[in-house]
């Protein structure tokens, strides 16, 4: 039966291709040139947006990721991307990834601005530091700035870019025509930031948007990745394998938001499912199978050997992670990635086939096979029980994975009343019931 719960669960599907499986692209229903097919994310948004899904989601990366010849891993620009699902949808929010350490701050907080008022209010920035010295060396640097510098740099590229989001004041157009009078040029401020980083003098050349900026997303889980979202993000993406795991991270991000002074109902956490849906465990268990068996054993190993800092030889498909791996500290790339995948291999004794296995289907994220019932009961479980505020979802194979996702999942979860049916409000912020953020020109 119907049951009002005071707390709505907050869902966001994360696009990846034509799935987050890495070998999702080999099966026989799958295009392989989806990738870049503007018409599959248009039907992807459509679909994500008739499950009244909070949002959707795009990753990226400003380098070319894993071996080419080896699964689509190309991939379109997600603002730009963005834009034409923006015309496609009117009500789902539209979050793009974007790097802080490859970006300055007035091109990309324009470009943000330009989405919110395209959208009309629907942007949301998934702001990342990239890890690796591959994207490093497109940008005339030779090996990737330091975890902490990068996340210094971070913080730096955030205060600017509010100054900048913040540089007109929400009433500053005033569209006179009898004064001749288009903006009151006395509430367009200058920005006049000068610090380690960056030196921008302002405003922005695009007025403040319709939520006054992009909803602040967040997704690194570190030491300096956490503190860096209870500072600033209003949401934030982490990938969890465990329960327990799960919710000693959310009390950590809470505890950490509420100490800096914020209320910690402002930050939403959505860990990472990689759902396998079947009418029958048993159907959900052979889908996983069946993907695990397109798995190209020695590329995956290749790629788990990288993310270890390893050389390929010193992992071996039948035999368990080696010792001498490095520690965390020793990392200058995605630490909590990192380590994640070390304690799942050794925790669960897994060979390293097994371990690229469990990989294959969400890098890290916590992967389940079974009925929409099932998946309802997790998702529930985990919502109810202060390891989640939402999920983010993950669909092994798209855009099958997604449908069966909304026409399956969503309506147990609305009728458990812990999941809106029907949109209430229209901005990104209102779907996540975060407030739009003052400007801090204007408030005193
Ligand atoms: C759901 C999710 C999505 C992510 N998307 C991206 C991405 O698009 N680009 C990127 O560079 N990193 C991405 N990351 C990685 C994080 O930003 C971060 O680098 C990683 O979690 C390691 O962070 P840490 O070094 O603070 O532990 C993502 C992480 C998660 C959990």
């Amino acid at each position: 039966m119907t049951q009002q719960n005071p707390r709505r669960l907050h869902l966001n599907a994360f696009l990846m291709s034509v799935g987050h499986h890495e070998a999702a692209w080999r099966l026989p229903q799958s295009d392989p040139l989806a990738h870049t097919d503007v018409e599959h994310y248009r039907n992807l948004a459509r679909i994500a947006e008739r499950g009244k899904l909070d949002s959707l989601f795009l990753a990226d990366s400003p380098v070319q990721f894993g071996d080419p010849g080896r699964r689509p891993s190309g991939q379109l620009e997600p603002t730009v991307l963005l834009t034409a699902l923006a015309g496609a949808t009117s009500r789902i929010g539209l979050i793009a990834t974007a790097s802080t350490s490859y970006n300055e701050p007035y091109n990309l907080a324009r470009r943000f601005a330009s989405l919110d008022h395209v959208s009309g209010g629907r942007a949301g920035w998934n702001i990342v530091t990239t890890a690796g010295a591959d994207a490093a060396r497109n940008f005339g640097l030779d090996d990737s700035p330091l975890h902490r510098d990068r996340y210094e740099r971070a913080a730096e590229f955030l205060e600017v870019s509010t100054r900048l989001w913040d540089s007109w004041a929400d009433d500053a157009i005033v569209g006179d025509k009898e004064r001749g009078v288009h903006a009151e040029s006395g509430r367009v401020f200058a920005t006049g930031h000068a610090g380690k980083y960056f030196r921008v003098d302002g405003p922005l050349n695009v007025p403040r948007s319709p939520q006054g900026y992009p909803l602040l997303v967040q997704a690194g889980s570190s030491e300096s990745g956490r503190d860096f979202a209870a500072r600033y993000a209003e949401a934030v993406f982490t990938a969890q394998q465990t329960f327990e795991e799960g919710k000693s991270f959310y009390e950590d991000l809470k505890s950490r938001a509420k100490a800096l002074g914020r209320d910690p109902e402002g930050l939403k956490i959505l860990p990472g499912i990689v759902p396998a849906i079947g009418a029958t465990r048993a159907e959900a268990l052979e889908l996983e199978a069946e993907l695990e068996r397109l798995i190209l054993p020695e590329y995956a190993k290749q790629q788990l050997a990288a993310l270890l800092r390893v050389a390929p030889e010193q992992l071996e498909l039948d035999a368990e992670l080696p010792d001498d791996l490095p520690t965390e500290d020793e990392i200058e790339g995605a630490k909590s990635r990192f380590t994640l995948i070390v304690e799942l291999g050794r925790r669960e004794r897994l060979t390293v086939r097994q371990l690229i296995a469990r990989l294959g289907g969400g890098r890290g994220h916590r992967t389940f096979a079974g009925t929409p019932v099932q998946v309802a009961d997790t998702i529930q479980h985990w919502f109810e029980s202060g390891a989640a505020d939402g999920f983010n979802i993950m669909p092994p194979v798209l855009p099958s994975g997604l449908e069966a996702f909304v026409d399956q999942v969503v309506p147990i979860l609305q009728e458990r009343g812990l999941f809106r049916t029907d949109y209430t409000g229209r901005t990104l912020r209102d779907h996540y019931g975060l407030p739009r953020p003052q400007n801090q020109f204007t408030t005193a």
